[in-house]
């Protein structure tokens, strides 16, 4: 799996002229956006976790970039004046640590090359075309089929032409090594060594494979004649290719799965693997880190996961963490919560069940009456009722519960990664939540993210199941970097590309984007003089519980069917004894997704006399 990509950056563009006087050459924008930017988004969307920016030439402009993308780093090359891509390349060579693609900055291209590349079983890759026409080609020649001979700007020193450089490659920190052993010897000769003449001059000991697409949609842009032909000519093939390949947008306002972003759903599409390889336990650790650090510092905290959805996760906590002599505390203020209960009545667990309303808060000095009694050794609680909206103030009521000693286990389903939270501060011992909700992944993969000195106290539990054993998983998984049972594996890969997203976004950010359209919805509602079940100061900003109109023209059937029609899937109510129906904001949705349903909302209220 290649994780990391350098992009050389630090050259004068001096071909561009007034161009890049005050900006370097990746700056150059086609459409409004920045060709380093396109390429840098073409690269996370390809699952690179880290992107090393060999900078020179008007550095700040990369450290600005930096700035707004977590998963650039920029280095710069302080003899960029005086030297070439080589020596550029060289001083990002200590920031490398496996695999990785290496990029010109001034680059435009279809994002198909990055995944043929990273598919491509070839340790030393060159991405080529087939004839440009650009008149600053560099030519390349093939042995046994095709493998780099040699290359050169100059046809006439070639012996036959294979194809054309893109300036997109893999390469191998062997290769790499070679080349800057290469430029070592060589520097005061040729301080101004391109990388390609590094890698050429490095074939004798490592193959390099020349992987060629005969119509590659890419350009470099050097002057004013590429520039013109990338803009004009280039461009437009480039985004007509990649729209054959998005995917039918569907938004879905359901509280998840939650609409997902196309590269995680192309993060699914990779090569077999076993996963008993140590390639894949490296990715599972990986995932249970970042999943970890999105709420709490790894060093005290764990996450085990599970194959199944966020009731395995909360079943996982259930069961295995309150003890025989224990006795838990589950608050009931939804179907959630009900739940929690339902699965401590199935295992047989001592437990006391606190009522509270499904839509209004909880009475904080009731719950600590029943703390007080010190019959409770655990409390279970959903910190995001999905059933209304309703947030439950944990902030206060796990504090609380630490106070007395209880150790807490909570259900944050679907809160986690939708808002910003601190399980130390906030006293969270376990809390349970899934793939395919904020952390915006695919369905399939349950986890609990563990204090590690409780997780600790959990080991001399009698096992209650097998499957969903919370401790058994967790010491196999940390002795053999295994899971116990075989791993949704494209699951896992989907979302390793959702936590690369959701560190791109930031939870703050995506905080405040499911609130930018949480509050769309919330003013249309009240504009379309619909009534919301929860008091608005204590909804979740998630998921709003709207009451059904009272006419006898409204059917749930019908409004679900329209908002259908138009690419948008809405959910029924939960409570028994209130008609409500519920929108969700959760998920890879735009405000101006919700800004749209809003305006089939209308059509329909309309359509059934309603006033608006
Ligand atoms: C708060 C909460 N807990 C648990 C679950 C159950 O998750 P799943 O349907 O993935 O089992 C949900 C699902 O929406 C939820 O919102």
């Amino acid at each position: 799996m290649i994780k990391q990509a350098v992009i050389v950056a630090a050259g004068f563009g001096s071909r561009l002229k007034e161009r890049t006087v005050s900006k370097p050459k990746g700056f150059l924008e086609l459409n409004g956006i920045a060709i380093v930017e396109w390429s840098v988004q073409k690269l996370l969307a390809c699952g690179i976790e880290k992107i090393i920016i060999g900078t020179g030439y008007r550095a700040e402009a990369y450290d600005e970039l930096a700035k707004k993308y977590p998963a650039i780093q920029t280095v710069f090359s302080a003899d960029y004046e005086t030297t070439g891509s080589m020596a550029t390349l060289g001083v990002c060579a200590k920031f490398v640590t496996d695999e990785f693609l290496l990029l010109e900055s001034d680059l435009i291209y279809d994002g198909i090359g990055l995944s043929v590349l990273c598919n491509d079983i070839h340790e030393n890759v060159i991405l080529a075309s087939g004839a440009t026409n650009s008149g600053d080609e560099v030519y390349l020649e093939a042995v046994n089929g095709s493998f780099l001979k040699a290359l050169s700007k100059n046809k006439a020193e070639l012996g036959s032409i294979y194809g054309e450089l893109t300036g997109i490659s893999k390469l191998s920190p062997a290769l790499l090594s070679a080349m800057r052993a290469y430029y070592e010897k060589n520097r005061a000769e040729f301080p101004k060594l391109d990388y390609e003449r590094a890698i050429m001059m490095s074939t004798d000991k490592h193959e390099v494979y020349i992987r060629k697409i005969e119509n590659y949609a890419w350009r470099e842009i050097d002057d004013e004649s590429h520039l013109e032909m990338a803009q004009s000519v280039v461009l437009p093939v480039i985004l007509e290719n990649e729209s054959l390949r998005s995917i039918r947008r569907e938004v879905l306002l359901n509280p998840g799965p939650a609409t997902t972003s196309d590269s995680v759903k192309y993060a699914q599409v990779c090569a077999d693997i076993c996963p008993r390889e140590k390639e894949f336990g490296d990715v599972m650790k990986w995932i249970c880190r970042e999943l970890t650090a999105v709420v709490a510092d790894p060093s005290g905290y764990e996450t085990v996961f599970f194959g199944g959805s966020g009731t395995a996760a909360d079943e996982v906590m259930i069961s295995s963490c309150v003890p025989e002599n224990g006795h838990i505390l589950i608050v009931d203020n939804g179907s959630y919560g009900e739940r929690l209960a339902k699965i401590a009545a199935v295992y047989k667990i001592n437990h006391t069940v606190f009522k509270s309303s499904t839509y209004e808060k909880i009475d904080i000095a009731a719950l600590e009456n029943e703390f007080k009694t010190a019959k409770y050794t655990h409390l279970g609680i959903v910190y995001h009722e999905t059933t209304t909206g309703l947030l439950n103030p944990l902030d206060v009521i796990c504090p609380l519960a630490k106070k007395y000693n209880i150790v807490t286990i909570v259900d944050a389903v679907s809160i986690y990664a939708g808002m910003p939270m601190d399980l130390s501060k906030l006293g969270i011992d376990f809390m349970a939540s899934t793939s395919n909700k904020n952390i915006q992944g695919m369905a399939g993969v349950g986890f609990v993210i563990c204090k590690k000195s409780e997780l600790e106290k959990t080991k001399n539990i009698p096992m209650r199941n097998y499957y969903l054993n919370l401790y058994d998983q967790y010491a196999h998984f940390l002795k053999t970097g295994q899971t116990r049972f075989t791993p949704p594996v494209q699951t896992l890969y989907a979302l390793r590309q959702a936590i690369l997203e959701t560190k791109q976004e930031t939870v703050e950010k995506r905080w405040q984007r499911y609130t930018e359209c949480w509050r769309i919805l919330v003013d249309a509602v009240k504009k379309f003089n619909l009534k919301m079940l929860v008091k608005e100061e204590d909804q979740s900003h998630l998921i709003t519980a709207i009451f059904e109109p009272e006419t006898p023209k409204y059917s749930f059937e019908s409004l679900h069917d329209l908002a259908r029609q138009h690419g948008f899937t809405i959910y029924p109510g939960k409570l028994g004894n209130i008609n409500t129906f519920r929108i969700a904001n959760i998920g890879d949705i735009k405000p101006c997704e919700m800004k749209r349903f809003t305006e089939v909302l209308k059509n329909y209220l309309v359509s059934i006399g309603e006033c608006v």
